[in-house]
């Protein structure tokens, strides 16, 4: 697929994404509002990720890629001048809705991540969730060294396809919200070497080895469970988390 065609399809899967939810924000526009701690606490590695990004008070923040744009909220929120931006204008349009609903300004643009309206070391931090997996990795990490202050740094949480089992299970089963785009790819670890070469400091933590369950299991006491297990596991043999459903990757500039 040419790189046009990748962005095209890209862009309009995730504007039916967003369409499709633009119903329920219409027919409930109180939903577009964020609760800090639910959202931080939807998956494993939000909290991490965020603290790993430290205080953001006061400092110019990207979220990069932001789709429903819950995290430029709660970038806001915490003192970010944020800037957000994404392929789709679908999303973006959810994306303001809901830092309007929600009180805070945040600057949005539609824009590809591989090549980035920003000037030379506009930004102190940048975020992203479950992004980097949509891009050509080389341009998209020229790009994000280029953005970043000197002494800045980048945090992004993305799907981990070290596990061979994982690979399997997410490429047959059947399971809720396993909608992809046909480029999309869990990250592996060949895939670091260009992020490697520009971030020579980039460090890579796995999260959810046995509680990745949590992706077809209500969060509960078998859940919590299996995170407390996860936690022990990880820190002991730190080699399991190859094997984790997601990573977190810093990358300081
Ligand atoms: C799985 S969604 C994640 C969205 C959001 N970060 C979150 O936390 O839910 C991936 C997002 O990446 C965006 N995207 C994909 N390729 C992109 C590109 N080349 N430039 C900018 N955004 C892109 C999509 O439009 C989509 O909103």
């Amino acid at each position: 697929m040419s790189a046009t065609d990748r962005l095209d399809s890209e862009q309009v899967f995730h504007d039916r994404q967003a369409l499709r939810r633009a119903d329920t924000f219409r027919r409930d526009p109180e939903r577009l509002r964020v609760d800090d701690e639910a959202w931080l606490d939807h998956e494993t590695w939000i909290s991490p990720a965020f603290t790993a990004l430290g205080d953001v008070a006061g400092l110019c923040v990207l979220d990069y890629g932001c789709g429903h744009g819950m995290a430029s909220v709660v970038l806001a929120q915490r003192g970010a001048h944020v800037t957000a931006f994404d392929l789709s204008p679908g999303y973006l349009a959810e994306a303001r809705a809901r830092a309007e609903a929600n009180d805070v300004r945040i600057a949005f643009l539609c824009a590809n991540a591989e090549h980035l309206p920003f000037a030379d070391s506009s930004f102190d931090r940048i975020w992203g969730n479950a992004v980097l997996h949509h891009l050509d990795l080389g341009r998209a990490a020229r790009e994000l060294r280029r953005v970043l202050r000197p002494g800045g740094r980048a945090v992004f949480c993305e799907p981990w396809g070290g596990n061979p089992l994982l690979n399997w299970a997410r490429a047959r089963l059947p399971y809720p919200g396993k909608s992809r785009t046909p480029d999309e790819r869990p990250l592996r670890p060949r895939d670091l070497r260009p992020l490697r070469e520009v971030f020579p400091g980039l460090t890579v933590r796995g999260f959810q080895l046995l509680s990745m369950v949590r992706r077809v299991l209500r969060p509960g006491r078998l859940t919590a469970a299996l995170e407390k297990i996860d936690a022990r596991l990880l820190t002991c043999f730190p080699s399991l988390q190859r094997f984790c459903r997601y990573v977190v990757l810093t990358l300081p500039r």
